[in-house]
């Protein structure tokens, strides 16, 4: 066993930070400690402008067209509900669409307005290969009342990156709003709001995009804050004359004190991020992926998801070896190589029927990040070649 654990569970949350995103954090709490936009004092002030400097961050990455545009949230899931909620009218019965490889946090709320009867939603199925999305399956299920489209566009199950900009194209023109779930493609792979034709972005800042827990945004494509209902109310430190929420933006999605020392650390990780150019973290999970694929395509009853070799997958590995079940092999991975990783549904229930993997307990996952070395994943797929052996000798 190597003499330190190795984190591959990178798609749950990014492990280790980048340097000085810590430092961030821990000046702001011993030399600033003030809340933006609540007092008149230097320290106040110089938190908002800290806080500004993190969405002209965001708007920078992504080719925002304002960085006020860029509102925070508390993860990715807040992103996604405010998304899919703000865009309901309950006196009016929509349709929506969403993929049968979505995540929880686009299913469940779309669920729950489901079950209230506010609204009727296509799951439009995937590639059980590949769990690519044809985006002609999309275009078929646009009804007149359909109200948006979204999608995962990063499987945190087979790795599959979506035809993001094909089926944004199709959103437009019918006009219908399209919703992307970056939570596992932001800070990965290349993500232009404006060419990708996405209308609402969200993603969370503690994974690939390499912030602190607790953060994450949804991007408001200008204009749609104008349908796009808030879900919460209250202060904002602003217009405290207004009896109701300001319109314009952030503040129109923003009440409360903000995640201040988060944020100050999540700018520390996108200045990180901008220095290195997503293209380069690109080229080398590229090869994360090469060496993985290397390493377990000699492994006897083995068997991983979603597109064979490195094009259309970020990434993130879902295995079956036969005879373990998902947490059996996640354990010994654990306490026999010090590796970590996920087992089980992660969250996206209907992948796993597609992919036949629902009844076996789910999958094992191993997900990488811009610190894991090629000899890292060496490391990963001789464990699991030696495990596959182990197995056919004692089972
Ligand atoms: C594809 C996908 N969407 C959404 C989420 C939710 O992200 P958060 O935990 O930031 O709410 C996850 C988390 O793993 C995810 O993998």
């Amino acid at each position: 066993m190597r003499a330190s654990r190795l984190y591959l569970d990178n798609a749950a949350t990014s492990f280790p930070k980048p340097p000085g995103v810590t430092q961030a954090m821990v000046d702001y709490a011993q030399n600033l400690g003030a809340s933006a936009g609540r007092g008149a004092y230097a320290e106040a002030i110089e938190t908002g402008r800290k806080i500004t400097e993190c969405r002209q961050l965001l708007n920078q990455l992504f080719n925002g067209q304002d960085p006020n545009h860029f509102v925070f949230t508390l993860n990715c899931s807040d992103a996604l509900n405010l998304a899919i909620k703000g865009l309901i009218d309950p006196a009016e019965k929509s349709h929506v669409i969403c993929t049968a490889i979505d995540h929880n946090s686009i299913l469940r709320p779309i669920n729950a307005l489901q079950e209230r009867g506010w609204v009727q939603a296509t799951v439009v199925p995937v590639d059980p290969q590949t769990g690519l999305v044809d985006p002609h399956d999309i275009r078929k299920s646009i009804r007149r009342n359909t109200c948006f489209i979204a999608i995962t566009h990063g499987s945190n199950v087979t790795g599959t990156i979506q035809p993001i900009r094909a089926i944004g194209q199709i959103a437009r023109e019918h006009a219908i709003p399209f919703i992307v779930d970056a939570a596992q493609s932001a800070g990965h792979i290349p993500l232009d709001v404006q060419a990708d034709l996405i209308d609402l972005l969200a993603a969370p800042g503690h994974k690939a995009l390499m912030g602190p827990l607790g953060t994450g945004f949804l991007y408001i494509r200008p204009g749609l804050e104008k349908m796009l209902r808030p879900l919460r109310e209250g202060g904002t430190g602003s217009v405290s004359e207004h009896p109701v929420q300001p319109l314009f933006m952030p503040d129109r999605y923003e009440p409360g004190s903000h995640n201040a020392i988060g944020l100050i650390g999540w700018s520390e990780g996108l200045r990180w991020l901008i220095r290195k150019t997503i293209a380069d973290i690109q080229r080398h999970e590229k090869e994360l992926i090469q060496t993985f694929l290397d390493g377990v395509s000699h492994i006897e009853g083995l068997r991983y998801f979603g597109p064979r070799g490195v094009r259309n997958r970020i990434g993130v590995f879902s295995v079956l070896l036969e005879t373990y079940e998902p947490i059996e092999l996640s354990k010994i991975l654990e306490n026999d190589f010090g590796i970590l990783t996920r087992p089980g549904l992660h969250c996206a229930p209907h992948i796993h029927e597609t992919i036949g993997t629902a009844r076996t307990g789910g999958t094992t996952r191993f997900s990488f990040g811009p610190f894991v070395s090629r000899e890292d994943i060496r490391y990963a797929t001789d464990a699991l070649a030696r495990i596959a052996e182990t197995r056919l000798i004692s089972r």
